[in-house]
């Protein structure tokens, strides 16, 4: 088997080729042939594991896309997202398959969700400092209690992402204010009479997902606007965790949540905070995302296992707190692009190759 090959796996896309996040495998491809890296893509349904080989894409002298049949290579690079498609069962027994090949390094494995996120980190000394209270909502009277507990409560799929399905709730007198983003990303606001008829409501959703509860933080500027910090943390070609970006994701003031595809915008991290905050404040709040960055790659990877990048969503709230919001395994590079960092958007999408090549040498 070829030592220097590196696989990207992905997901089915309407296009040609089939697949999302072509110009960002493009480039890895291409830095691949300057490094002497053979760099594949392909869909988990490719994998033949009967000849050891699999069906994919690869670039051609001109640069044109082409289909390949190659072996299975020793390093893959797991970009696999699961947004519902149709996919999502056929995938996984042949990415379960594909991890336990002899032979077969993941770079990273993909963190499960945020539970799980939530469980680990708590154990730790002082990252726990930085988790909002969390739980997962086993019922409706955890969910009362929490309402006479915090004046506003956050509702958010386990394992969701880009805010979908998460929910603000908020008691005003007797009734209860629900707010979040419905099917089509369009955001509702609904008052609820009784707590009884909000349950009615939320127990039509939670069918389909699992939930977990925080206390509603107040993420904002002194300005009302919502935002948080994104810092994307990578392996690089010595195998060292360094923070290739950090942007600010800014919502719009009457969004509950600042995601992008929510409409926010990005900006960068350090102006941000010099207008935003004293230098002091800035400083403090400096050095506890110092802290994050330092310890949670780590820290992950001891507790979970391999991962080649992450992605740290943080909030900040009006006391200048610092929370640890979530961490993507599967980090999207967008904001890099918004903020047109192009040094940032370059080094994001080829640290994964240098890591590679750092892993091909030391087997
Ligand atoms: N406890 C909270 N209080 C206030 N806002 C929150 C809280 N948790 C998350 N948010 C907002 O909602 C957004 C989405 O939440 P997140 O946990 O990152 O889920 P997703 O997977 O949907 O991105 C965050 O980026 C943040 O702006
Ligand atoms: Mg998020």
């Amino acid at each position: 088997m070829e030592n220097s090959a590196l696989g990207i796996m992905t997901v089915h896309a309407p296009g040609k080729p089939p697949f999302p996040e072509r110009v960002f495998f493009r480039r890895l491809i291409e830095r691949g042939q300057k490094e002497g890296i053979s760099v594949i893509v392909f869909h988990p349904t490719a994998i033949h594991f009967e000849t050891q080989k699999l069906n994919g894409f690869t670039l051609d002298q001109k640069g044109k896309w082409q289909t390949i049949t190659a072996p299975i290579p020793p390093f893959i690079y797991d970009r696999c997202f699961y947004l519902g498609t149709k996919y999502n069962r056929t995938y996984k027994p042949q990415i379960d398959r594909l991890l336990s090949l002899k032979g077969i390094r993941f770079l990273g494995v993909g963190l499960k969700g945020k539970w799980q996120m939530y469980q680990l980190v708590k154990n730790h000394p002082t990252l726990a400092s930085y988790l909002p209270p969390t739980e997962r909502v086993e019922n409706l009277d955890q969910i009362q209690s929490w309402l006479q507990r915090y004046p506003s409560i956050i509702l958010k799929p386990m394992s969701g992402s880009l805010g979908i399905g998460v929910m603000k709730a908020s008691k005003s007198n007797s009734a209860i204010i629900v707010e979040g983003r419905g099917k089509n990303n369009v955001p509702f606001r609904k008052s609820f009479k009784s707590f009884q008829s909000f349950c009615t409501f939320f127990k039509s959703r939670i069918e389909r997902w699992k939930y977990l509860i925080q206390p509603y933080l107040t993420l904002k500027t002194q300005h009302g606007v919502p935002f948080d910090v994104r810092l994307l943390v990578q392996k690089d070609g010595t195998g060292q965790w360094v923070t290739t970006g950090s942007a600010i994701r800014m919502g719009q003031s009457k969004s509950i949540t600042s995601n992008l595809h929510g409409g926010g915008k990005a900006f960068s991290f350090h102006q941000f905070l010099e207008q935003y905050y004293t230098p002091v404040q800035a400083e403090k709040i400096n050095s506890k995302i110092a802290i994050i960055e330092r310890t949670l790659p780590k820290y992950l990877e001891k507790h979970h296992g391999p991962l080649v990048e992450i992605g740290i969503d943080i909030g900040i709230d009006s006391d200048q707190n610092v929370w640890l919001i979530e961490v993507n395994s599967k980090p999207g590079r967008q904001i890099f692009e918004q903020l047109q960092d192009k040094e940032a958007v370059l080094k994001s999408q080829l640290s994964p190759l240098y890591y590679a090549k750092y892993l091909m040498r030391s087997y």
